[in-house]
């Protein structure tokens, strides 16, 4: 069962990233996005689902046939609670409030007619300059022994490392992306933390990291690189102005 959740998630996320197109959702904290069912009106006997990746959980519904239309917003610890808003006509599902923890993938199904899948996250952002090296935390202290983690730059939808605990394994694929991230990946073991080293605007982009376990959680991060001489304009306009 998990294994299949997990699957399907990182078959979603990491394959199919494609797909999303304008179904990628880039949110700042506290936002609200909608995420739209793709519908301009439900038909007589639609039934549709929203589903989350943790657990391949429902956390909306609607059954036009028997008018009913329902949130379980006290699904994983509660974390959707009050904060789920579902549109009678179209069967878009809006999310407000968002914090990291609904970062990840949302299925939108209308049984037997479409299946949209989302994926929203919260970003922080990372400003680095040209030739530093920086250090994307993972916010663990240790990797636990049924964790496995999965750091994956989402430019050009590349799994960088993986460290399975369970199996004692540890894999930088540092080749992807003609080599651009070479001899340029140093991961913590103990906590997963992923350091870039020398980095140029070539590693400009989004970060995602999967953490897969018994407590599954996803984190994403903006890295930005700018050059010296951004910086010196930067402050050339700051002295003038
Ligand atoms: C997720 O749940 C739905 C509804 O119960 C089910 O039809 C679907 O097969 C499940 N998907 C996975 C990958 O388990
Ligand atoms: C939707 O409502 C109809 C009529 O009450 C019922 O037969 C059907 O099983 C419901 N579908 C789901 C998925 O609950
Ligand atoms: C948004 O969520 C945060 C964290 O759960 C909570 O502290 C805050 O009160 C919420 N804000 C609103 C406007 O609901
Ligand atoms: C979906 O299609 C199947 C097979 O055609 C049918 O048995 C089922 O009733 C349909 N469900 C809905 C909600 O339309
Ligand atoms: C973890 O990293 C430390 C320091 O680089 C090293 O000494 C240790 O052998 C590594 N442990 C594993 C399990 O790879």
């Amino acid at each position: 069962m998990k294994m299949f959740d997990r699957f399907w998630f990182c078959l979603c996320l990491w394959h199919l990233v494609g797909v999303f197109g304008d179904e990628m959702k880039f949110v700042k904290l506290g936002d609200s996005v909608t995420l739209n069912s793709g519908l301009t009106e439900l038909m007589d006997n639609d039934q549709i689902q929203w589903r989350f990746w943790i657990g391949n959980t429902s956390i909306a519904e609607i059954n036009v046939t028997a008018d009913s239309m329902t949130v379980y917003d006290d699904v994983l610890d509660g974390r959707f609670r009050d904060r789920l808003k579902l549109d009678k006509q179209t069967g878009s599902l809006t999310i407000t409030n968002i914090t990291t923890e609904h970062n990840g993938v949302y299925l939108g199904v209308v049984i037997n007619r479409t299946s949209i899948p989302f994926f929203l996250a919260v970003y922080d952002e990372i400003s680095v300059k040209k030739g530093d090296s920086v250090t994307i935390n993972s916010g663990l202290t240790e990797i636990m022994d049924n964790e496995e983690i999965q750091w994956a730059y989402m430019k050009e939808n590349a799994l960088i490392t993986v460290i399975n605990k369970q199996a004692d394994s540890m894999t930088v694929f540092d080749d992807v992306l003609d080599g651009r991230f070479r001899d340029r990946l140093k991961l913590n073991n103990q906590t997963g933390s992923l350091t870039i080293t020398n980095i140029t605007p070539e590693h400009t982009g989004r970060y995602v990291l999967l953490i897969l376990g018994p407590k599954e959680s996803l984190k994403a991060f903006s890295v930005s690189v700018y050059s010296e001489i951004i910086c010196f304009i930067l402050h050339i306009f700051l002295i003038y102005y």
